[in-house]
């Protein structure tokens, strides 16, 4: 067998759950094919661009260390949010990546990412193509938000859903046990920029013993405001305890943030994004000043992206063949793509992972999954959901805490 040259892998974007059992496929596939070494990125191509990279084989001793990769959340090789210019903007940049990809005998360049980062596997595969290099660049989707085209849904999601749909039922369970002829409003803020598929995973906490959240915004619908007020005050006559699940990004007909009403929103990143955050407080805020009664605002924020505990098996499952496949991919001669998971079937849920075109463009939920006042989704959404959600992956538990595998310096 012709001997392999090496393999370097990458995280980019915002982490998730299972963004290492990502890392960990692609290491154990990289292996199993004969890879000679598997680098790791640290802190995606920003930091190879300073030649920051660690040879994964003095990190990852054993299959135990895999598992624990696995159970381990957050981006074991650090992330960016780093933007390529385009190639005629900066050549020099290529020349630098191409050089170093050079030095270190690379042969597979795989990126772990979202939107954003399959823009990076975009570019250097097609500055490959342009100049001639030999090296081949193969994209793993991964984001909790749920929006990447092409592909049935992306890992991270299903895990993030899970941890969101437990803990709307639990603060929906602790706000009944408080409100005795008293009324209280429980808004809880979800990621996801401007996709509501994780808002809409509140949904699933409606359970045998569970009403679940009493009304759902996403961004995907124009927010008003005065409706939302007038809403509130209508469920009030009939309950005294209201919970609200609102997206961090939604927004207003005239496009501004709800969240930047109260001067949130102001840090931007390279790619243009605003840092969402302060959506649930500004409405409590609001509601309590409008109608009088105890309001209180919750923020999921990195909990739902980092509950690596809460892990779906399916999530974690998926996450480690889509690392696998695209190191199968590239070693059979794809080039800048990214794999994407296709639904065979609901029920039994059955998936497969195939090698496709690169995504870029949001995929939002569909205005058909959303009811017609536009505040709750859908039967058809919650089915969509259920499978992903399915099974645990139990944490290592070390002096009754999980076990994670960190970067050891070397
Ligand atoms: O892209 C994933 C995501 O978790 C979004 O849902 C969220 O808006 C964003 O990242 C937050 O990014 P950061 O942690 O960089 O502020």
């Amino acid at each position: 067998m012709e001997r392999k040259r090496n393999i370097i892998v990458g995280q980019s974007g915002g982490p998730t759950a299972v963004i290492n059992s990502s890392l960990a496929g692609v290491y154990k596939t990289a292996k199993e094919r004969g890879f000679h070494k598997v680098y790791g990125m640290l802190h995606g191509i920003q930091g190879l661009l300073d030649e920051q990279y660690v040879d994964l084989s003095t990190q990852i001793h054993s299959d135990m260390d895999i598992e624990l990769l696995k159970r381990t959340p957050s981006a074991f090789l650090g992330s960016c949010r780093y933007k390529l210019p385009e190639i005629h903007e900066n050549i020099e940049i290529y020349e630098r990546i191409f050089e170093i990809l050079d030095k270190l005998d690379i042969e597979t360049f795989i990126y772990i990412g979202g939107n954003d980062s399959m823009d990076t596997i975009k570019k250097l595969s097609d500055y490959a193509i342009i100049k001639g290099h030999s090296q081949k660049f193969l994209g793993v989707p991964k984001t909790i938000d749920n929006d990447l085209a092409l592909t049935d849904h992306t890992p991270g999601f299903g895990s993030a859903a899970k941890y969101i749909a437990a803990s709307t039922k639990e603060v929906i369970r602790d706000a009944l046990g408080l409100t005795y002829h008293k009324d209280m409003i429980t808004i809880i803020e979800i990621m996801g920029r401007n996709a509501g598929w994780l808002t809409g995973a509140t949904a699933l906490a409606k359970t045998e013993e569970c009403d679940g959240p009493d009304l759902i915004y996403l961004p995907e619908i124009p927010f008003d405001i005065d409706k939302f007020l007038e809403k509130t005050k209508e469920l009030l006559k009939k309950k005294e305890s209201i919970v609200i699940a609102v997206s961090e990004g939604i927004k207003l007909a005239d496009g501004r943030y709800v969240c930047e009403l109260s001067g949130g929103a102001d840090y931007v990143d390279a790619f243009g994004h605003k840092q969402l955050q302060g959506t649930a407080t500004y409405l409590a805020n609001y509601l309590g000043a409008e109608i009088g009664c105890k309001t209180r605002s919750i923020e999921f924020s990195t909990l739902q992206r980092s509950a690596s505990h809460m892990a779906s098996r399916v999530d974690v499952n998926e996450a480690f063949m889509v690392g696998g496949a695209a190191v199968k991919a590239a070693d059979e001669g794809d080039n800048g793509k990214m794999v994407v998971i296709a639904r065979v079937s609901d029920d039994p849920y059955m998936s497969i992972y195939d090698v496709h075109r690169i995504a870029n463009n949001e995929k939002t939920v569909p205005r058909e999954w959303v009811n017609e006042e536009g505040n709750y989704v859908t039967d058809d959404f919650i089915n969509y959901i259920e499978p992903l959600i399915q099974g645990d992956y139990q944490p290592f538990m070390v002096n009754g805490l999980p076990q994670h595998l960190v970067l050891k310096e070397v």
